[in-house]
């Protein structure tokens, strides 16, 4: 019989190959689950046109992307400019990744010596206590930006266009940010580059590609359990087929529904803290399906991490006082892994 210590250490991919009903160590406690299907949503998560937001007539976008911003800290993005064939080749290669044997994926490993947990890498997200509740995930995060800082050792070469891809995607995710970030000082009437500005050559990219298999049980487990972004604003690819991932508003789960060719953006911690809390950075968890699998591409953009991540002086005034301490940027996500672990909000240690 395995043993607690043995199980945790297991990918959800072999636990499922085993066909085991989830150990315990993966099963959420009662109140953490709330899976009942939420009751249909006043308002449906907002679509944002970004060809039609930079436009000179895209004032109506604008009124729409502010709210979205404000009001669900999260939209889905058409017409950014990334071909609708480059996402599905993203999303196949992520799928055949996770489909290669294990013994192939463990070269790009998370574990050094096969038991220290470090960011990049093949495998679980880290485990910090004895009573933590996994989720039902096996994912490879890698560092994209800045380039010099890459680790290719723990870059895929199976499938063969995997890095190029990964690359490439990387270039096009940078474009989409700018149009965003750009937007976004627009309609808080800031000058068009002052959060661009933020985000120089040090600013970092990570991509975490997620695999979740299917789970016999999907009312015990959370695929990804409750959190909020530590990054300033995360961009994801979201499997085309399969959705799961919910978002909370209004002391309600609502469901992000599958919108092929679309990109979703999320307003993450850090940004919450940049404008001064006016953007929002949104609650959300992953659920899992009980006979499809789902794979999803995340793209996590963060500040240079010796940046301080403070509220714009612009946006501090007596109306609106200074919401948040200042965070080193580096110190603030290095927490944020531990916090995340333990279902923990690194957030609300910074609101003054
Ligand atoms: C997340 O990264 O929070 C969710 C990703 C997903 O939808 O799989
Ligand atoms: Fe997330």
């Amino acid at each position: 019989m395995e043993g607690e210590k043995e199980i945790r250490s297991r990918l959800v991919q072999e636990l499922v190959l085993n066909g085991r009903d989830p150990p315990s160590c993966y099963v959420q406690r009662d109140h953490d689950r709330q899976l009942n299907a939420p009751p249909q949503p006043s308002s449906p998560i907002p679509v944002i046109d970004l060809d039609h937001l930079s436009q000179s007539d895209g004032a109506d976008e604008a009124v729409k992307f502010r709210s979205a911003l404000q009001s669900w800290g999260l939209f889905l993005a058409i017409n950014h400019g990334i071909p609708g064939s480059f996402l599905d080749k993203v999303l196949n290669l992520s799928r055949e990744f996770f489909h290669l044997p294990l013994e192939d994926k463990q070269k790009f490993t998370n574990l050094i010596d096969g038991k220290d947990f470090k960011l990049e890498g093949y495998g679980n997200d880290i485990v910090v206590s004895n009573g933590q509740i996994l989720d039902w995930n096996d994912r490879l995060y890698l560092l994209i930006q800045p380039e010099d800082q890459r680790n290719l050792a723990v870059w895929p070469t199976t499938p063969i266009s995997f890095r190029d891809t990964l690359h490439e995607f990387g270039k096009k995710t940078e474009t989409v940010r700018a149009q965003i970030l750009r937007a976004m000082a627009k309609v808080l009437e800031l000058k068009e580059d002052c959060f661009v500005n933020h985000f120089d050559e040090k600013a970092t990219m990570n991509a975490r590609f997620n695999y979740y298999p299917h789970c016999k049980r999907p009312d015990l487990v959370f695929g990804l359990k409750p959190h909020s972004d530590a990054s300033a604003m995360t961009i994801l690819l979201l499997d085309k087929e399969v959705g799961g991932l919910q978002v909370h508003k209004n002391a309600e789960w609502v469901d992000v529904p599958v919108l092929p060719n679309s990109l979703l953006v999320v307003v993450g911690d850090g940004m919450e803290i940049l404008s001064n809390g006016i953007f929002r950075s949104p609650i959300h968890r992953v659920l899992t399906n009980s006979d499809k699998e789902r794979v999803s591409v995340v793209m996590f953009i963060s500040l240079d991490p010796e940046k301080n991540l403070e509220p714009l002086d612009e946006l501090v005034d007596e109306k609106r006082p200074r919401m948040y301490k200042t965070v080193r940027t580096k110190d603030f996500l290095a927490d944020h892994y531990e916090d995340f672990a333990e279902g923990k909000r690194t957030m609300d240690f910074y609101k003054i």
